[in-house]
């Protein structure tokens, strides 16, 4: 069974033959959606939308800001300088890209890569709970303060790092933070790691 839903891909490739069509088709359509959603302005410098990709049964599911340069490109996430850290952490961590669903708080890239603004995050809250919703994960790794605060509405990444917060999210720092300080690393990659073991059945 091909599990792994990638929005960039066919949507004959995403579900494959045997998926579960009780959440593969409403990720489906929740990112085609995405993909012509005008709910905030930066719908109008978007190349392509970014709904995210993963398997429909992903028992984690990583959150981070929003699509950049090579996001916005593909249409997929994660696949930039950032994503190749996350990429290689999320090995060292033994956990499987193909396996977690990963996106972003805004699923189109903002002017600059600045940060998303408040309205654009609230414009596009509906489709992150959607897919929160639609996929029950059991762990929810929340990466840097954008998706901390969207989520949780709390704030302050170097207090809130390495949190459990009711029950299932878990806050961490963001990939691209790793990226520009490397001494973050080791703490990312224990956070990921607690991540599976929480998504394994382990306490948090
Ligand atoms: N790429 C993404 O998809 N999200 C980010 O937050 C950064 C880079």
């Amino acid at each position: 069974m091909n599990k792994n839903v990638s929005f960039s891909m066919t949507i004959e490739e995403r579900t494959g033959s045997g998926g579960s069509p009780a959440v593969e088709d409403p990720l489906r359509s929740l990112a085609e959606e995405i993909g012509s959603c005008r709910r905030c302005p930066l719908a109008e410098g978007r190349t392509k939308a970014v709904p995210g990709e993963g398997p429909a049964r992903a028992e984690i599911l990583l959150v981070g800001e929003g699509p950049g340069r090579e996001e916005d490109r593909t249409g997929r996430p994660f696949v930039g300088r950032a994503g190749s850290v996350l990429d290689r952490c999320l090995e060292e961590a033994g956990i499987e890209r193909s396996r977690v669903f990963i996106t972003n708080v805004v699923k189109c890239r903002p002017p600059e890569n600045r940060r998303p603004k408040r309205k654009e995050v609230e414009a596009c809250r509906i489709y992150l709970d959607a897919q929160i919703e639609l996929l029950q994960p059991r762990t929810v790794i929340l990466m840097g303060n954008a998706a901390a605060r969207a989520v949780l509405d709390v704030e302050g990444i170097g207090e809130l790092r390495g949190r459990v917060i009711r029950g299932r999210f878990l806050v961490t720092f963001h990939p691209a933070a790793v990226l520009r300080n490397g001494k973050l690393r080791e703490a990312f990659v224990a956070d990921l790691r607690r991540g599976r073991g929480m998504a394994e059945g382990g306490a948090p």
